[in-house]
């Protein structure tokens, strides 16, 4: 099997400090990042930590950011780099360091327990359930998400901005993963909450603006922005600022939380 001696630069520490360290090392071919990770640390960092579990891009536990992307370890092919190009790992960014390559995403558990849970309607009068076939389809797509954070990492207004913490003036926002799971949950064809409220304000939908970058990076390819974010602002909108609906809706007597 060929195999080439390739560089790598690997992020070293804590949370209280912490640096890149050069690795010199034998790359077989058919590689991913994973692998040769692993091989550095069995034979030149016993001690390197990171994250890993089913190396098949299923579990989203090896996300990390590689040469500067937010990327799985486990599905990142060596052959993806060019052959002098130094391969830089690094910790995801958004969230605190526990040691090298091991990140507390502890954040994205609170904000998954916030989320109002599916509230099913009332079966049909033979005991059964029905939907639309379309319906069903909708929501299929972000049932896919391997909470690898990976889109919550990139995203500017969690990174950048202050939007994890509070610390935007517009307050907090729940991130790309959380928006599809309410997305999911709302397009539910047979749930019957409303979130609407908590979508715009508890959850910040107003401070995503739609760069896409989340969409980008999610390595199940879902339509994060265009399928998810973007129909539950419009959601938002039809129920605050759209005059029509809201004269509609008072007309019909129809009823909303505010
Ligand atoms: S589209 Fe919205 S959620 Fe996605 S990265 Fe951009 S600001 Fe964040
Ligand atoms: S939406 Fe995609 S990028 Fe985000 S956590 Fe789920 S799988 Fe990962
Ligand atoms: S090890 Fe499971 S996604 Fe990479």
């Amino acid at each position: 099997m060929a195999s080439t001696k390739r560089k790598f630069k690997v992020w070293r520490g804590d949370k209280a400090a912490g640096d890149f360290k050069d690795f010199d090392v034998e790359v077989d071919e058919g590689m991913v990042v994973l692998d040769v990770l692993h091989r550095i640390q069995a034979r030149q960092a016993n001690d390197l930590a990171l994250r890993w579990n089913c190396k098949a891009g299923k579990c989203g536990s090896c996300s990390m950011e590689i040469n500067g992307k937010p990327r799985l370890a486990c599905m990142t092919r060596m052959n993806v780099f060019g052959g002098d190009e130094t391969i830089t790992c690094q910790p995801l960014k958004t969230f605190p360091v526990i040691k090298d390559l091991v990140t507390d995403v502890s954040w994205n558990y609170e904000q998954n327990k916030r989320i109002p849970k599916f509230q099913p309607r009332k079966r049909d009068a033979d005991g059964t359930y029905r939907m639309y076939q379309a319906d069903v389809e909708r929501t299929q797509e972000f049932r896919k998400c391997i909470e690898c954070y990976l889109c919550q990492d990139v995203c500017h207004v969690l990174r950048d901005r202050g939007g994890k913490d509070g610390e935007n003036a517009s307050g907090k926002f729940v991130g790309p993963r959380f928006m599809i799971r309410l997305a999911s949950l709302e397009m539910h064809p047979l749930d019957e909450a409303d979130r609407i409220p908590e979508i715009r304000k508890e959850f910040g939908s107003g401070m995503c603006n739609i760069t896409r970058c989340c969409t980008e990076v999610c390595p199940e390819h879902i339509g994060i922005t265009d399928n998810g974010i973007i129909p539950l602002k419009e959601r938002v909108v039809d129920r605050y600022f759209d005059p029509v609906a809201m004269v509609g809706r008072a007309l019909l007597g129809i009823r909303r939380r505010k």
